[in-house]
């Protein structure tokens, strides 16, 4: 923690930082254009490492049948769930799918974060995986947050190959040898991610999918140990994935392999919260054997309809028992390692991307102390202010 800080930054990145007097020293400083934060507190800005970013609408309509008890396997098995957001996505328009996701990025600017990971898995054929991953590229280059684009196409088996001899197997030759050459051959994705779980892929077609999806220069994530425990963890640290995320039903063994490897566990507590759920993942069990914990939103219209970090930060602090300094570092520098940037986001460090979120606060405990609210007052992406709040109340 510096107090009376400043930053110095040229062309995006940080030249100086440290305190307002030694900032103030550097030479390249006194031609510098000054932003007066008044005492704010200042943060590296949020990275946001696992999103479903393109979806087409919210499932609002599921929202009462999990209020009166069904629960999300029961609401999937009658055609809600994944599949119900696949046939929305199906059914829109390029044009639609972008404004939505604009307008969302803007409201993630607005709570702090600055990169943003997204995932397809909404198409679940050719076509409209396609689409979402070239949206992602679209997106990145129009609007200033940093979009990091993970091919999900192995979410679950698409309707058209259910009920039928072989239908995954098939369904994932077409990942293979449909999507997977085009993807890399683009550069369409940088991870790829696969949900391991009950109702979805097992573990012996997740390593296969995630081979091919590393065949093509695509890195391993996985969606693991959320609804049951099906050892999806273990293939993640196996294959050195960059993380594996959810984690609620992992085991005292799992969390001793996580404390010793390098992949992430990436904890998303929206999904509990937004589920109901009373059994959140072990984070202070996770902190104690040495395991890298980030936290990001999972910001998705069946699990996690939030994009707002600070929320998560909150509920870090209140259900998973971690200090607001341990949140704050999850979602910040061990999220970029995550997503394979602590070079270059993450933290306020000499050489570093300009990525800062101020916040109208004089501690930054009240970050996640003040639930549901954003006190987000600027977000700067590369150097530029791409937030500012109207009105400061303190
Ligand atoms: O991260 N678990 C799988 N995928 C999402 C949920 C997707 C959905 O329900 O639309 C998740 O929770
Ligand atoms: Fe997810």
């Amino acid at each position: 923690m510096i107090k009376d800080g400043a930053v110095l930054v040229r062309d995006g990145l940080i030249l100086g930082v440290g305190t307002r007097a030694e900032v103030e020293a550097l030479p390249e400083a006194r031609a510098a254009e000054k932003i007066d934060w008044g005492g704010r507190v200042a943060l590296p800005g949020f990275v946001d490492s696992h999103t479903h970013l393109v979806h087409a609408a919210s499932r609002a309509e599921e929202y009462e049948l999990k209020i009166a008890g069904a629960s999300y396997e029961e609401i999937a098995r009658k055609g809600g769930g994944i599949l119900n957001s696949v046939k929305k996505l199906r059914a829109a328009t390029k044009e639609s799918l972008k404004k939505r996701a604009l307008d969302a990025l803007k409201l993630f600017a607005a709570y702090g974060t600055t990169t943003v990971e997204a995932k397809s898995g909404y198409g679940l054929d050719v076509a409209n995986e396609l689409k979402i991953l070239r949206l992602h590229k679209e997106l990145a280059a129009e609007q200033p947050l940093e979009i990091v684009s993970t091919f999900l196409g192995a979410h679950v088996v698409p309707a058209e190959y259910r009920g039928k001899a072989g239908g995954a197997e098939r369904y994932i030759k077409l990942m293979e040898e449909n999507l997977l050459p085009e993807i890399g051959e683009k550069r369409l994705a940088e991870f790829c991610d696969v949900f391991c779980d009950r109702g979805a892929f097992t573990v012996e077609q997740s390593k296969r999918v995630l081979q091919a999806g590393r065949q093509w220069g695509l890195e391993p994530r996985l969606h693991a140990e959320q609804l049951s425990r099906t050892g999806a963890a273990r293939l993640a640290i196996i294959m050195r994935a960059a993380s594996c995320d959810h984690l609620e039903q992992v085991n005292k063994g799992d969390v001793q392999a996580l404390g010793k490897s390098e992949t992430v566990a990436t904890l998303l507590p929206g999904c509990d919260f937004h589920l109901g759920l009373k059994e959140y993942a072990p984070a202070r069990a996770l902190i104690e054997a040495g395991a890298i914990v980030a936290l990001a939103t999972d910001y998705n219209p069946g699990t996690s309809p939030t994009l707002s970090m600070p929320m998560i930060l909150s509920l870090a602090c209140t259900q998973l028992r971690m200090t607001p300094a341990e949140a704050i570092a999850a979602a910040t520098i061990n999220a970029a390692y995550a997503l394979r940037r602590e070079k270059m986001i993450g933290s306020l460090e000499v050489g570093k991307q300009a990525d800062i979120a101020v916040f109208e606060v004089a501690d930054y405990r009240e970050i996640p102390y003040y639930f549901g609210v954003s006190r987000c007052w600027m977000t700067v992406k590369r150097g530029r202010v791409i937030h500012a709040a109207e009105q400061t109340a303190i």
